[in-house]
């Protein structure tokens, strides 16, 4: 049962043509077998991919002929054997080295196994909850050894991209104190201090500063952050960035790096050359024309303002909102007429109350001239005419309008335009539009708190000709954070960083962060900006969303080795779990209803 004599000479999947009649050593799993009687055919799988084994009695010997008959799928087995070209009509086209095979003479078992509870094969849909308790065979699977491996080739060209351009790496705490990215934070109990706890970063975002006043000039790092949130297809309680952030620079400075750091992605890894600089739209711009700071631009049905055009119509719903300083919306779903019956608008309806809109006005135009509408009373011809000019409408065309406040017709339209272009296949899929978001507000209200916070975070300097506006109209001051967004995706995020502790300290003031509590959560942060702290900036991508894009997967559990599951927990291992009482005595805790174990 040893490896003597069977070190390999190769891998399996690289098993070829070109290998005709030389004699190779393989090591793998058994994929599967055939048994026809006298000659017993077998797959064998290593990381490379897969080769036909031939056990036929007259080569390899009544005892290995025997060993061959008992292989099962996913034993561990090494062989010695002749590569052959297979006949014509027995070539496989399911393996990218079907037109060969090892003739094995001499084979050892290495280890038995038990029948797996899924399927090793990319083609079986296999349910996630068994697919991640079961995580190492999963990983087995070809399609996850190759998304892996990419996924470890876009970090290596990242990290090369980032030395090239002159930036250190340098790692910080993984035991620290609560970040300020808005999230929930992970604690981590304290022994020494009792009653006192660490808490895992966020982004290693005040680090990263502290480095710039530390003069590090240029940094990045490979970070893993943790937040507590809810999991979502693109979000996991623990994923890694791309973290960086520079001295004495400009917006344009830090984005000219991380495009190059995508383009060099894009042509190592895609082979597709980005063409640089990459776009810029402003925030309001992309509010405006998609209702989305993360449009999704691989298809049009842009937003249409007809305020003006409803004043006086008559409609209660277009002109009450217009009348409450809101705003009336529309997008055109073009030549869906025949596609959108009915019963679909309803749906769609239902779709955007979802979102907060208290209803959807639609105008359907038939191929034959036709015009229906849930408005018909007052959709006069001059109005008709007004609206179908404003929205570029032609028959076959179905229009569709919210009337509310601005935010409420910005996400519902938004939301609405995506939801159509799924469903009617409308997005192309060939494409990659990557640009970056630019100009987004420095403050966002916040109902639920009744106050402003920070929209990025609250070391993002605002634009100097903002300035007069934080007096008068917090909420129009804009700052100079960027999103970089891939296919309405948010792939990162940035800001030019304020670095005086005066304004500092002026917006904390802002968002209502009382002079003491500033003071408790960092003041270290304004103590250390009183010693010469360099005017810097900086970014953050998300490394999980990248390759989740890149690797055309729908989730991020597909793209990380180990993932949590939708309730945060691993299901393999299983964690979070109980602890034994003494160690929870050693961390003077006491568990509340939930019970430790013995
Ligand atoms: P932000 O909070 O926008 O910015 O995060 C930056 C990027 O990190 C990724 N990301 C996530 N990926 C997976 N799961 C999550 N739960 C998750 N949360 C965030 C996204 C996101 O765009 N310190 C700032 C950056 C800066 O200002 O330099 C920050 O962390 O791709
Ligand atoms: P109603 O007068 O409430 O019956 O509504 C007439 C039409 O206007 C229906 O199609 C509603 O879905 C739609 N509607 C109601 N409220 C809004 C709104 N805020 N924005 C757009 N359409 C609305």
């Amino acid at each position: 049962m040893s490896l003597t004599g069977f070190k390999r000479t190769g891998y399996c999947g690289d098993v070829s043509r070109e290998m005709v009649g030389q004699v190779v050593r393989l090591s793998g799993w058994v994929q599967r077998t055939r048994d026809l009687g006298g000659v017993v055919f077998v797959w064998l799988r290593d990381r490379e991919g897969m080769v036909q084994l031939v056990f036929d009695e007259a080569t390899c010997g009544s005892d290995c002929f025997r060993l061959g008959g008992s292989l099962r799928s996913e034993y561990v087995v090494s062989v010695e054997g002749e590569v052959r070209l297979r006949d014509e009509q027995a070539v496989n086209a399911k393996l990218k080295n079907g037109d060969v095979e090892v003739f094995v003479r001499q084979a050892v078992l290495l280890n038995k196994a038990e029948t797996p509870p899924i399927y090793i094969d990319d083609n079986a849909d296999e349910n996630e909850i068994v697919r991640l308790k079961y995580r190492y065979l999963d990983l087995r699977r070809p399609s996850m050894q190759k998304t892996l491996r990419l996924r470890a080739k876009v970090i290596s060209v990242i990290r090369r991209h980032m030395e090239s351009e002159g930036f250190t790496e340098v790692e910080t705490p993984i035991l620290t104190k609560s970040t300020p990215e808005g999230a929930r934070d992970f604690l981590v109990p304290s022994r020494l201090h009792p009653g006192t706890f660490y808490a895992l970063p966020q982004s290693p975002q005040i680090y990263k500063q502290l480095l710039m006043l530390a003069g590090f000039d240029r940094y990045f790092q490979l970070a893993r952050c943790f937040r507590d949130e809810d999991s979502r297809a693109d979000r996991q309680p623990e994923f890694t960035q791309c973290d960086v952030e520079m001295s004495f620079i400009e917006e344009n400075d830090i984005q000219t790096v991380i495009e190059g750091a995508f383009a060099a992605v894009f042509r190592e890894v895609m082979g597709i050359e980005l063409p640089l600089p990459l776009p810029r739209m402003t925030w309001i711009d992309a509010m405006n024309r998609y209702g989305s700071d993360k449009p999704d631009t691989r298809f049009d049905m842009q937003l249409v303002d007809i305020s003006d055009r409803v004043a006086g119509c008559g409609f209660g719903v277009f002109e009450s909102a217009v009348e409450a300083g809101g705003t009336v919306r529309g997008i055109n779903a073009k030549g869906l007429a025949g596609k959108l019956p009915r019963k679909e608008i309803d749906k769609l309806g239902e779709f955007v109350k979802t979102y907060r809109a208290k209803g959807l006005a639609w105008v359907s135009l038939g191929e034959d001239g036709s015009v229906r509408s849930s408005f018909n009373k007052f959709l006069t011809d001059e109005l008709k005419a007004s609206l179908f000019e404003a929205m570029n409408a032609e028959k076959g065309d179905v229009l569709f309008f919210v009337a509310d406040k601005k935010q409420v017709v910005w996400q519902s339209l938004g939301e609405l335009r995506k939801e159509i272009a799924r469903k009617h296949g409308l997005i192309d899929h060939s494409k990659y539009n990557l640009f970056w978001v630019t100009e987004f507000p420095l403050l966002e209200y916040s109902e639920e708190e009744n106050r402003f916070v920070a929209m990025h975070h609250p070391f993002t300097s605002y634009m100097e000709e903002d300035r007069d506006l934080i007096a008068t109209d917090p909420g129009a001051v804009r700052s100079k954070a960027y999103d970089l967004v891939l296919n309405g995706i948010e792939m990162g995020s940035g800001s030019i960083r304020i670095h005086r502790s005066d304004m500092q300290s002026e917006m904390f003031d802002l968002i209502g962060l009382s002079q003491e509590e500033a003071r408790l959560r960092f003041g270290f942060l304004l103590d250390a900006f009183k010693y010469g702290a360099p005017p810097h900036g900086g970014f953050a991508f998300g490394i999980d969303r990248l390759i989740m894009m890149l690797a055309d997967k729908d989730s991020l559990r597909d793209v990380i080795a180990f993932p949590k599951a939708q309730g945060a927990n691993d299901l393999m291992m299983p964690t979070p779990s109980t602890v034994h009482q003494d160690q929870l005595d050693m961390l003077h805790i006491k568990t509340v209803g939930a019970e430790a174990e013995e």
